[in-house]
């Protein structure tokens, strides 16, 4: 969500926040009650609880830990909190107040959802998300561009970003046998993504991708990778078996 923000928006949102010491056990959010606060966690753990219609027991959705932040829908929307965060051990909060979360942060976020989203409902491997954790992969994205013959990616180096493909096309070319040129193994187009193995694997890139005519691409870093993809883990690595042939 800070993401979009440039340096002096930063600035000014960083010196707008106040520490807040929660112990564990404590509520730091309940549903249904109005909220003005968004909060990033520092140190500690966080549980999050919904109620979903029907039921009596609130469902543990997830934990938040250092760099997560929370909090952000009843600002973002309006609306009541649309779940609880408890907190599970002692912990460390920063908390930013809805003036300066309104003024500085929340239409760049909201324009960056609403640019995304369809684009990201419309990617194969992101479907069985819901629309929540979409959005947090709207706010975590960051677009880039390549011209045609330019890499995206180089094989044997290391990786850090997983790429899926907005606009244009582009190639995957692997070494198949030592001292010979790559051969092509993949053509991308929009909607397909690439860059998943070395961030699964740890191990250096496999492939080269490069880019065939202009290409526009969204990216996700490492740490976002694994925080907001690791539900799809499984459908990542059963669709690694489609590069066999070639490997
Ligand atoms: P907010 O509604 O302001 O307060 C509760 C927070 O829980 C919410 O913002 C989100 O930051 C967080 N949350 C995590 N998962 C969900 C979810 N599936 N639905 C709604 N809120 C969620
Ligand atoms: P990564 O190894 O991170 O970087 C290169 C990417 O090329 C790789 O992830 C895959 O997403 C993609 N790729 C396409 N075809 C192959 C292949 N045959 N073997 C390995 N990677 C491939």
């Amino acid at each position: 969500m800070f993401m979009a923000l440039d340096e002096q928006e930063m600035s000014v949102v960083i010196s707008a926040m106040d520490e807040r010491k929660v112990s564990a056990g404590e509520n730091v959010i309940v549903e249904g009650e109005s909220g003005n606060e968004l909060y990033v966690v520092e140190e500690g753990t966080l549980e999050c609880y919904k109620l979903f219609p029907g039921q009596t027991v609130p469902k543990f959705l997830k934990n938040y830990e250092p760099g997560d932040a929370f909090g952000e829908l009843a600002l973002l929307y309006n609306a009541p909190r649309a779940a609880t965060i408890k907190a599970k051990t002692d912990a460390c909060l920063w908390v930013l107040d809805r003036n300066t979360f309104n003024y500085i942060v929340k239409d760049t976020a909201q324009r960056k959802r609403d640019k995304y989203e369809d684009f990201l409902k419309s990617v194969k491997i992101l479907q069985s998300m819901d629309h929540y954790e979409r959005s947090k992969i709207c706010d975590a994205i960051k677009e880039e561009r390549f011209e045609s013959g330019q890499f995206v990616i180089k094989e044997g180096e290391q990786g850090n970003i997983f790429y899926i493909i907005v606009e244009g096309e582009a190639t995957a070319t692997k070494t198949i046998e030592a001292g010979k040129p790559p051969k092509e193994v993949m053509h991308y187009k929009p909607g397909d993504y690439f860059g998943e193995l070395a961030l699964l694997k740890n191990e250096p890139r496999a492939a080269n991708v490069i880019a065939k005519g202009k290409l526009k691409v969204v990216s996700l870093e490492r740490n976002s990778f694994k925080r907001l993809l690791g539900p799809l883990d499984d459908i990542l690595k059963r669709n690694m078996d489609a590069y066999s042939n070639y490997c």
